[in-house]
C-alpha cells in the first residue's frame, strides 16, 4: 500500500514539478531566485606594518591561511599601511613585495597614512620617495579587479583626508568615478584604507574627512552598483552605515599594536547582501626566534645540564 502512495506521489509531484517548469513558476519568490547575484567569495587583509620580525610572521602565516581556505576566492584585497613609514626604503618595499607574491589569488592593494608618509624634515621628499616605492614594488594607487559579475577596486583616499602634496595625473574622485562608470551594471566592491565616517577611540568621537570630499566621494559610490566600502587603519571591527545603503566595513590588522592578535577576514556576497568571518592568527609560543622576513629561525637545541 505503501509503495501504490510513493509510486503515485512521485508520478503526481514530476507532473507537478514539469507543469511548473513549463509555466516559469516555481512558487513564491521565483522571480528572485532566478535573478544572478553572486555567490562571490573575497578575502581582506589589512595593517601588515612590516617592520617588527612578529608582523612579518602574521603575515606569512595570513598569506599561508589564505592560500588554504576551503572556499573559491575571487580576489584577495590588501588595504594598507603595508610599513610603518619606511617604505622609502627600498629593502623594505621589496621585502614586502615579496610576501605578497605569496598570495595565489589575484590582489589589489590600496595604500595607506603609514606608507605614503609625510614625515621628516623633508616631508615633500619622503612623500615622493614612498610613492616612488610604492609604485615600484606594489603598484599603482587605483587597481581594479574584474570578473563578468562584479568590478573590486581599491583606491588610495588619504589625499581626501588630509592635506597631502598633490600626485600627478592622480585624483582619486575622477578615477573613481570613471570606474564606477565604466563598472555599469555590474555588482562593485571599493577598498580603501581610511573609513569616510567619524572614529571613536580614548571614549572620544574624531572627525571623519573633511565633509566636502566625504559628500563628493558618497556622491560617487551612489552613482554607481556600490555594494559596500572595505577599510582598515583602525585596527579594530567597526561597521558603519550610511544613509545611501553603502556601508562600511572595517576590518581588523594584522599587527600588534594596541594587543591585538592578527587577523584578516573573508567576505561572501549573495543576493544583495555581505557577509564576513574573521580568521585570527596564532603567535608562535615566547620564546621562538622570528628571522626578520618573518619565518621562525632554525635555533640550537638547548643543552640540558645531567
Ligand atoms: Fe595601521
Amino acid at each position: 500500500m505503501k509503495k501504490t502512495f510513493f509510486r503515485f506521489f512521485g508520478k503526481f509531484a514530476f507532473l507537478l514539478a514539469l507543469s511548473a517548469t513549463i509555466t516559469g513558476c516555481m512558487g513564491p519568490g521565483a522571480e528572485k531566485a532566478a535573478v544572478v547575484d553572486g555567490p562571490i567569495t573575497f578575502v581582506q587583509i589589512s595593517d601588515t606594518h612590516h617592520g617588527k620580525p612578529i608582523h612579518q610572521y602574521r603575515f606569512r602565516q595570513a598569506v599561508d591561511n589564505i592560500n588554504n581556505l576551503p572556499f573559491e576566492v575571487t580576489v584577495v584585497a590588501h588595504t594598507g599601511d603595508f610599513a610603518s613609514d619606511q617604505l622609502y626604503r627600498e629593502d623594505r618595499a621589496a621585502a614586502i613585495s615579496n610576501i605578497l607574491a605569496g598570495i595565489k589569488y589575484p590582489l589589489i592593494c590600496a595604500p595607506g597614512n603609514h606608507d605614503l608618509s609625510y614625515l621628516g624634515k623633508e616631508p615633500e621628499k619622503r612623500y615622493a620617495d614612498c610613492l616612488e616605492m610604492y609604485r615600484k614594488y606594489i603598484g599603482e594607487l587605483g587597481q581594479v579587479y574584474e570578473t563578468d559579475e562584479a568590478v573590486f577596486i581599491a583606491l588610495y583616499t588619504e589625499c581626501l583626508r588630509r592635506d597631502l602634496p598633490v600626485i600627478e595625473g592622480y585624483d582619486p574622485l575622477k578615477w573613481l568615478e570613471s570606474e564606477i562608470k565604466k563598472a555599469g551594471d555590474k555588482l562593485i566592491f571599493v577598498f580603501t584604507h581610511t573609513p569616510d565616517g567619524t572614529d571613536f577611540y580614548n571614549n572620544k568621537v574624531h572627525n571623519g574627512w573633511p565633509e566636502e570630499n566625504r559628500k563628493a566621494w558618497r556622491k560617487i559610490l551612489a552613482s554607481g552598483n556600490v555594494k559596500g566600502v572595505f577599510c582598515g587603519h583602525y585596527h579594530r571591527d567597526e561597521l558603519q552605515q550610511n544613509d545611501d545603503g553603502i556601508p562600511v566595513y572595517v576590518c581588523s590588522s594584522i599587527a600588534n599594536f594596541w594587543g591585538r592578535q592578527a587577523s584578516f577576514r573573508i567576505y561572501h556576497y549573495e543576493n544583495g547582501k555581505v557577509s564576513y568571518r574573521s580568521v585570527y592568527i596564532e603567535d608562535p609560543p615566547r620564546d621562538t626566534v622570528i628571522n626578520p622576513d618573518g619565518t621562525i629561525a632554525e635555533t640550537e637545541p638547548v643543552a640540558v645540564a645531567e
